[in-house]
């Protein structure tokens, strides 16, 4: 299985090297370490986007009071995994990740490293199947209560912007008032994110597709956008001065 060759470089691996992760190998590393020499924000970017995870999530417990996660688009277990964010504020909180992902799902272990009063579960599933989703995930999270649904940096593989927005909404739909919406995605406002996306859509798939802020912002339709609204995933309620990265992100709360 493709997944299973580790001569050949992994995006999900590679991603892991840039984290400074320990799931990857040496067609990983050099093929990230190439990826890096032509476009030396991608690891930066990487970073970001993992700080941001852990900002978002941070506050959604800490201030909104959120104790359920659906976390899509998981990715490899890194330092500070949606779980280990949210039990460090509640000890019982209760996640769900979900991948699609066969090489995830092999090093899902790592995330069921709950609490003893929370909860983890890992779900082999894919995005476009949000009913799917949701019903698998009600063994383990209560969805009469709040739920923040985390999609973060995966819509870009959905291009179609009524698609991704028809996604969001049907996760949506069955959650009570007070739940959340959360996302980054690839920015198209710098050429270098252009290009960099152009070499790697080459060779990937799936393929990844930029959006302005302007569409991120317009997949917020209907929810309260929670302060500072759309903004580069390193100003978002940032803990520490960053550089800028060309990937927004945002939450939303449903009314
Ligand atoms: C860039 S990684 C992001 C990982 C993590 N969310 C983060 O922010 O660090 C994108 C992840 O989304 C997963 N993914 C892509 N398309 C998906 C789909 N249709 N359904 C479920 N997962 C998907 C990939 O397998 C990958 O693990």
């Amino acid at each position: 299985m493709d997944e299973l060759d580790t001569t050949v470089a992994h995006p999900a691996r590679r991603y892991n090297y840039w984290l400074g992760g320990k799931d990857h190998f040496a067609a990983d590393r050099e093929s990230g370490d190439q990826l890096e020499k032509h476009f030396p924000k991608v690891r930066l970017g990487a970073l970001a986007n993992r700080a941001l995870l852990r900002r978002a999530v941070g506050f959604l417990a800490g201030e909104a009071g959120i104790r359920q996660f659906l976390d899509i688009g998981t990715g490899l277990p890194t330092a500070d995994n949606t779980h280990e964010v949210a039990q460090r504020v509640f000890a019982d909180a209760r996640i769900v990740y979900v991948d699609n992902d066969p090489l995830v799902q092999e090093h899902a272990r790592a995330l069921l490293t709950s609490t003893p009063e929370g909860a983890t579960a890992y779900l082999h599933a894919d995005l476009l199947e949000p009913e799917k989703i949701l019903a698998e995930a009600a063994s383990t999270l209560d969805l009469s209560r709040p739920v923040a649904v985390l999609v973060m940096g995966v819509l870009g593989h959905v291009e179609s912007d009524d698609e991704a927005k028809a996604i969001i909404d049907r996760l949506l739909a069955p959650l009570p008032s007070g739940s959340y919406f959360a996302m980054y995605d690839g920015g198209d406002t710098t050429a270098d994110n252009r290009e960099a996306t152009r070499i790697w859509n080459l060779s990937a798939e799936p393929k990844y597709h930029l959006r302005s802020p302007s569409r991120i912002k317009a997949l917020f339709d209907g929810l309260e956008l929670v302060d500072p609204g759309v903004v580069p995933v390193t100003q978002w309620r940032p803990d520490e001065v960053e550089p800028a990265i060309d990937q927004y992100c945002a939450v939303g709360r449903k009314p």
